[in-house]
């Protein structure tokens, strides 16, 4: 009797298990074909009443009528992505199925013909692909980019990525990141151009004008003081007026103006107290009021607004990529309490609505075929960008290697043949291929004749013995997405809880902050090991920012930092390595000898301050010399700098101050150069940096050529922020400019020159 009764209920469990496992395989089966074989909707608007309307008046006018033929919920609909759970569900399965983002639709209105628009990330490579699409041209890391001191390869190299963006059929790229990199643990280090608002200001702009060439949207993120990865959903960063305004915003203020984007993201972190995304003081009182910015503000994803209400009185145009905090019945009862207006609503639906139906009545979608998405034009960008971008720290004759036949390469290191091309967070993207650090190496040779042998350095007396026997060894060490970049963790509240208590959750995910500088110690032990074993020996890093290297830097001849470098990477290395191009990047970054010499950095921090300085105007100021300094890098050949004259010695406040140098390639190799000015401010009446960036020019120059380079600055960009006032004051005295090949004193020619107030006849009319 017992035994049937059991077996009864067996039988009935076994039926229950079936049915869910049915039901789940079939959920599962209808979530999986939804939402990765998703409808794609047309960025552009058919309707052909709208499309008249856009062409006949103003964007504003047209803009201002469709919100008042919508309903309460339609407007909401424009304030945020897609509904939470489908929207949720889409980016989950894509991304366990495909790898890769879906398309999130953001603000399509069937009834009114308003079409959606649709976000790709896109620091190195358009992110989100077409159905029939697997892979796209890979650029290297935005630092490397930085460390070409060239935004007009930024330019192109964003105008690549707004073309496969339109391909991929998508409209807004979540791209450049400009965060200043305060201090090099940063995990995002890779993704922004370097530590100086004027470096980020300059490549932010280029970025921003290179994507909008094709009619991408361009959205610079994270607006604004997000340079910790680990604490960034939860951490308050505290900032003075003056430190924010002369430090943290500046770049973000040029890109602004002189880019005009479309859009902007908020970050995530909060700063004095609010999230950005809820912050009236920097999204409506100085972005849009004091910079005039037209284009509307997109959250960070998922965590970028909790208070929908605050959103509203902030000005924050759209939450990402799904409703959270903008949700219908939530600022419906906010109305009702009286604590926005539905007119507030209306602007900020209005606002970003003008600003994508300029993008949305573009007649050129034929142009966008799948076809010119890796175009040889385009690969060859990604190489010059990587060979521009490599940075020669050290070379104590080694370099270029000799070009003699018959020798064998030792290439040796964890990292020397894995594809590396960065981190695998939000600025991920598919690469066509990736040529490793060997297999360039491999490739150049073999048509020499010369024989490449590679070892991944885990068997060290193999990778010794190796090393001994060939003619020039090529250490690869670094890291890859494990190491650092975007902290992938799914938790608010352990990050919460990890902040407070200044540990690592448990089980800590991928990427994230590099709290210590120094390489992996199985690297470090690596390169004890092997370069005893050969005096031809180049040590290449890869990676996103500074390393700690006093351990072992005088034991190698030679230092490259090669960076992320992208789909084209090992080409551009060898043609670095064997001298078919000279190295022409400079330092992003400061490169401090101590580790303790940086700001105070920490991953898991719930509140920090960050001071005036950092980088070289810290290191100036305390007097500190680093490793090496802000804008360094060596070349194969030798540049002097003679004749530096300053055209107008004595300047008003609405002049700009010309300078004019010489510079001259005295050796033997074609190879281009960074020339940089600084302003100094010895004389000021406030605390003020030593000296501060303010033009650059990267020029070629041939064997023995000298040119004449100008460089200019306006006298207003010499001012300072008077938090008093509230105002921006050029102070009038006498100013040095500095110019020459990177910031340390021995490598800059000096003159003078002043600003003067007006005399009385030049005010008079
Ligand atoms: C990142 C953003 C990115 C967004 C969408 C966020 O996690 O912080 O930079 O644009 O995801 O992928």
């Amino acid at each position: 009797m017992a035994k049937s009764r059991f077996k009864k209920w067996f039988i009935r469990i076994l039926k229950g298990l079936g049915i869910l496992f049915v039901l789940l395989f079939v959920t599962g089966a209808i979530l999986y074909y939804n939402n990765t074989n998703y409808d794609m909707y047309s960025l552009y608007v058919s309707d052909g009443v709208l499309k008249t309307k856009l062409k006949n008046s103003d964007t504003k006018t047209v803009a201002e009528e469709l919100v008042a033929q919508m309903t309460f919920d339609e407007k909401v609909n424009q304030l945020y992505g897609e509904k939470f759970a489908g929207g949720m569900a889409k980016m989950g399965i894509n991304f366990i199925f495909k790898e890769r983002f879906p398309h999130i639709y953001v603000g399509k209105n069937e009834r009114l013909g308003i079409p959606p628009w649709v976000l790709s990330d896109g620091p190195r490579g358009a992110r989100v692909l077409d159905k029939d699409i697997d892979a796209v041209t890979t650029f290297p890391v935005g630092m490397a980019r930085g460390a070409t001191w060239n935004p007009e390869l930024e330019f192109e190299v964003h105008k690549v990525i707004g073309q496969e963006m339109r391909a991929n059929k998508v409209n807004y790229g979540a791209t450049p990141c400009i965060n200043l990199l305060r201090h090099p643990g940063w995990g995002r280090a890779q993704e922004t151009y370097g530590e100086d608002p004027w470096l980020l200001g300059e490549f932010g702009v280029a970025a921003v004008k290179g994507l909008e060439t094709h009619n991408v949207m361009a959205c610079p993120k994270h607006f604004a003081l997000n340079s910790i990865e680990n604490s960034r959903w939860v951490v308050d960063v505290k900032v003075d007026e003056r430190t924010l305004r002369e430090v943290y915003l500046p770049h973000f203020k040029k890109t602004v103006q002189e880019g005009k984007p479309a859009s902007i993201m908020s970050a995530y972190n909060l700063v004095n107290g609010d999230y950005c995304g809820e912050s009236k003081y920097l999204l409506t009182d100085i972005l849009k009021n004091e910079w005039g910015f037209e284009g509307f503000v997109t959250t960070d994803w998922v965590a970028g607004l909790y208070d929908g209400v605050k959103g509203v009185q902030a000005g924050l145009h759209v939450e990402m990529p799904v409703s959270q905090a903008y949700k219908p019945e939530l600022l419906q009862e906010a109305i009702d309490n009286g604590q926005i207006t539905e007119a507030a609503i209306d602007r900020l639906v209005t606002e970003s609505l003008t600003t994508r139906l300029k993008y949305a009545i573009g007649d050129d979608q034929s142009k966008y075929t799948h076809d010119i998405i890796g175009k040889p034009s385009s690969v060859a960008l990604a190489r010059q960008v990587a060979e521009e971008s490599m940075v020669l720290l050290k070379n104590d004759g080694v370099l270029p290697f000799h070009p003699k036949k018959g020798k064998t390469i030792a290439v040796i290191g964890r990292l020397a043949d894995i594809e590396n091309t960065g981190d695998r967070g939000s600025s991920d993207s598919n690469p066509i291929y990736v040529e490793t650090p060997y297999e360039g190496i491999q490739k150049y040779q073999e048509a020499k004749g010369n024989t490449v042998v590679l070892n991944d350095g885990s068997d060290i007396e193999s990778a010794k013995k190796l090393a001994q026997e060939a003619d020039e060894v090529v250490l690869v060490v670094g890291f890859t997405h494990e190491d650092e970049g975007e902290y992938i963790i799914f938790s608010r509240e352990k990050m919460e809880e990890a902040a407070k208590t200044g540990k690592a959750p448990e089980g800590t995910t991928i990427g994230g902050d590099r709290p210590d500088l120094s390489l992996l110690a199985t690297d470090q032990s690596l390169i004890k090991a092997i370069a005893p074993q050969n005096k031809n020996l180049a040590l290449v890093y890869v990676g996103g920012s500074a390393i700690d290297m006093m351990e072992w830097e005088d034991e190698v001849p030679a230092i490259l930092f090669a960076w992320y470098a992208g789909m084209e990477g090992g080409a551009a290395l060898a043609n670095i390595l064997y001298g078919e191009v000279s190295p022409s990047g400079k330092l992003p970054f400061s490169i401090a000898k101590e580790q303790k010499d940086y700001p105070y950095f920490t991953p898991y921090i719930k509140e920090i301050a960050y001071g005036y300085y950092h980088g070289y105007t810290l290191f100036d100021k305390k007097g500190i010399t680093p490793a090496y300094p802000f804008g360094f890098g060596m070349s194969y050949t030798n540049f002097s700098y003679d004749s530096l004259i300053v055209a107008q010695p004595a300047l008003l406040k609405d002049d700009a101050l010309q300078v004019n140098v010489k510079v001259t390639n005295s050796g033997e190799v074609t190879a281009k150069e960074v020339v940089q000015l600084y302003v100094g401010f010895s004389n000021s009446k406030v605390d003020r940096p030593i000296k501060l960036l303010r033009d650059f020019n990267k020029v070629a120059l041939a064997p023995r050529e000298t040119k004449n380079i100008t460089l200019e600055v306006p006298v207003k960009d010499l001012a300072w922020y008077n938090p008093e006032t509230k105002t921006w004051e050029v102070e009038t005295m006498a100013y040095e400019v500095y110019v020459g090949g990177s910031s340390k004193t021995d490598d800059l020619l000096k003159a003078e020159f002043s600003v003067m107030e007006p005399k009385d006849e030049d005010t008079d009319h």
